[in-house]
């Protein structure tokens, strides 16, 4: 019979090895964690591509998108598509230049809902010039040419893209190797079908466009962008209010000779960019609710449906909205 001391004795020896042991299984617990610790520090695997991802992102020149724009019955359609297309571009902040006194709702609900860097503006021309034929969206760029000087960053590239061209994304990273002045072709202009600068020995030595009326610069707004170094150094430069003529105007305004303009899109062989034209489509109207009133509308979604649409073209609230 083993003496109950002896028993006792027995159970303490058990303890400490059973101490022993979980101090050991808790020291190795911990030379796990660190040296996993230590291997997510310098192997992060697959958490690594995402961070330079985003720094070099970061570190992209950014692209000051303007568009002028006006209410009209197609004007969302063709915002929502151009604001889908810049979604897909990195480091884009998108000037949205509205041709009236002040910005309207449901450009700046878009804009909202878009997720993109933005800047609304509303520029409208003076009315001694209203009813006179000066050229589209001339007041409305000029603003935002006015917003570019006094906040974009310098290293930046500003290009004008019209609400209605339909833009192949790479032309946006043409854009961005911009040293002063890029230029390149813009598809479905006129009865040429393309407008294009020409190019011999790797720069250009004119254009070749069905527009060209003394034209020294015969390019279509699509076909060129500025850095903003370039804009600053140049204090004058802007549009011309005078019809056919605001592209020509303006890049003469930066004073790059014809020869040392940048030929980008593989010396201009591509097109990346297309001067597509929105047909005019019909304003929804009550007037046509009551003409179809045998629908018995009153108690359909169609009332809704027409509050909703009308509720679009109203609206005026503050003159800019910065980001
Ligand atoms: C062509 C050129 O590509 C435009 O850059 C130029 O401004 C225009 O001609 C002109 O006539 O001056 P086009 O397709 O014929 O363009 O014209 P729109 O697309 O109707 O207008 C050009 C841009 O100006 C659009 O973004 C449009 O929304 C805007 N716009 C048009 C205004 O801001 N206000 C207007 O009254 C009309
Ligand atoms: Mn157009």
């Amino acid at each position: 019979m083993v003496s109950s001391k002896a028993l006792h004795m027995i159970l303490f020896v058990q303890s400490l090895i059973l101490l022993f042991a979980l101090r050991r299984m808790r020291y190795t617990g911990e030379l796990v964690l660190r040296h996993a610790q230590e291997m997510t520090v310098n192997h992060p695997g697959e958490k690594q591509p995402e961070i330079h991802l985003r720094n070099e992102v970061l570190t992209m020149r950014p692209i000051y998108v303007v568009t002028p724009t006006y209410t009209r019955p197609t004007q969302m359609a063709d915002l929502t598509r151009l604001s889908n297309t810049l979604r897909l571009v990195p480091n884009v902040h998108w000037i949205v230049s509205e041709d009236r006194v002040h910005i309207s709702k449901p450009v700046q609900q878009l804009l909202e809902h878009s997720g993109l860097s933005y800047t609304q503006l509303a520029a409208p021309r003076p009315a001694s010039l209203v009813g006179k034929v000066i050229g589209r969206g001339v007041f409305n760029r000029r603003a935002a040419i006015a917003w570019i000087r006094e906040n974009a960053s310098e290293d930046g590239v500003i290009y004008f893209a019209d609400d209605d061209n339909s833009y192949d994304t790479r032309i946006f990273e043409e854009i961005r190797q911009t040293v002063r002045v890029s230029v390149f072709p813009v598809g479905l202009v006129l009865r040429y079908g393309v407008s294009s600068p020409i190019i011999e020995n790797g720069k250009v030595v004119g254009f070749f466009d069905a527009f060209q009326a003394g034209r020294k610069y015969a390019m279509d707004m699509a076909g060129f962008a500025v850095s903003v170094n370039h804009l600053l150094s140049k204090p004058n430069a802007t549009f011309p209010a005078r019809v056919s003529y605001l592209e020509e105007g303006f890049v003469k305004s930066l004073e790059v000779p014809v020869t040392e303009l940048e030929p980008r899109a593989e010396m201009c062989t591509r097109v990346w960019v297309w001067h597509t034209r929105t047909e005019k489509a019909a304003k929804p109207s009550l007037e046509n609710l009551k003409e179809a009133d045998y629908l018995a509308y009153s108690n359909t979604n169609l009332e809704k449906l027409h509050k909703h649409l009308l509720e679009d073209s109203s609206a005026d609230k503050p003159t800019t909205n910065m980001p």
